[in-house]
């Protein structure tokens, strides 16, 4: 059976993805924001997942104003990288998995969530700068991807309640998906920023920190923070930060935090990352030969957390 064997998080900044094409990272502005993910590519390159399901939002690319999902299952073979404005960005084609999204389609939907399903998409930033972060720029992807697409840019978009109910029943789909697959979930998007209007620049690290805190300790608190929560503390695009709900909707209620980043800024955005593995994997790892790695991504993140946190 297919099993869901960690959840990422990751902010998603279009910025990111431009330095990375206009080769910037060593730069000491993005080297601070890329160093914090060289140990996030190391445990990817471990986990070796079969399958990422990506939860990200659209940013007008796949579509416009005119219609807009509120949750959509990209179900296709392949999903090109958009044209945001210059061009596609030089990344690999996502492949996709239509079997285990055509499954995943049904179990949600005869499980009375209805989700939209995709036959042709084009994925932007918000899809393609977490896969650059997680497994570097490779020529072709490792793994195949489900892109999850989630409405935030069109009032009104999910409740944090509704995107952690979706990651439950994605959860449930896949672990009645018959093939023994490995399945890493990604959710993407935030943390606290506000691109326009009079607070324009709008940081928040305190409460990216408590959210960070409570993904991994009390997730259900986090699912009653309404929208205005989001905008007032957060900023209008803080409402970004329902998609790491579907993550950890996906993931058992006990995990361990394996590793954790944050930094400010790129571009005007707090940049946030962390990733969880079902408490009773870790576990097992403790008993067996994979301790010494996870201890030093923990004592990676301790630095993380000391060097790079700025209140
Ligand atoms: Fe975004």
């Amino acid at each position: 059976m297919a099993k869901i064997i960690a959840g990422v998080s990751s902010s998603h900044v279009p910025a990111i993805g431009a330095a990375i094409d206009n080769k910037q990272t060593e730069e000491p502005y993005w080297k601070r924001v890329f160093s914090g993910f060289e140990k996030s590519k190391e445990w990817m390159a471990q986990a070796k997942p079969d399958v990422v399901i990506l939860i990200y939002n659209d940013h007008a690319s796949a579509f416009s104003v005119e219609m807009v999902p509120t949750f959509a299952l990209g179900c296709a073979a392949e999903f090109p990288p958009a044209d945001e404005g210059w061009g596609p960005r030089p990344v690999p084609v996502v492949k996709g998995h239509p079997q285990l999204a055509a499954h995943i389609a049904q179990s949600v939907i005869l499980d009375e969530f209805d989700i939209t399903v995709v036959n042709k998409m084009e994925v932007d930033h918000g899809l393609t700068v977490p896969m650059n972060l997680l497994f570097g720029s490779p020529k072709e992807w490792p793994c195949p991807v489900i892109p999850v697409a989630v409405n935030v840019v069109l009032y009104p978009p999910p409740t944090g309640h509704r995107c952690f109910m979706l990651g439950r029943a994605i959860r449930k789909a896949v672990e009645s998906y018959p093939e023994d697959l490995r399945v890493v979930v990604f959710g993407t998007g935030g943390m606290s920023h506000q691109i326009s209007g009079p607070r324009a620049g709008l940081i928040n690290s305190k409460f990216d920190k408590a959210f960070l805190d409570n993904l991994t300790k009390d997730p259900k608190k986090l699912t009653r923070i309404q929208h205005l929560e989001y905008m007032r503390e957060a900023g209008a695009e803080g409402i970004e930060m329902v998609m790491w709900l579907v993550m950890r909707g996906a993931l058992e209620d006990k995990v361990d935090e394996v590793y954790r980043f944050y930094t400010v800024p790129a571009s005007n955005t707090a940049v946030g990352h962390i990733i969880l593995e079902p408490h009773r994997r870790a576990a097992k790892k403790s008993a067996g030969k994979a301790k010494k790695p996870a201890g030093k991504m923990k004592r990676a993140a301790a630095r993380a957390k000391t060097d790079r946190v700025r209140s």
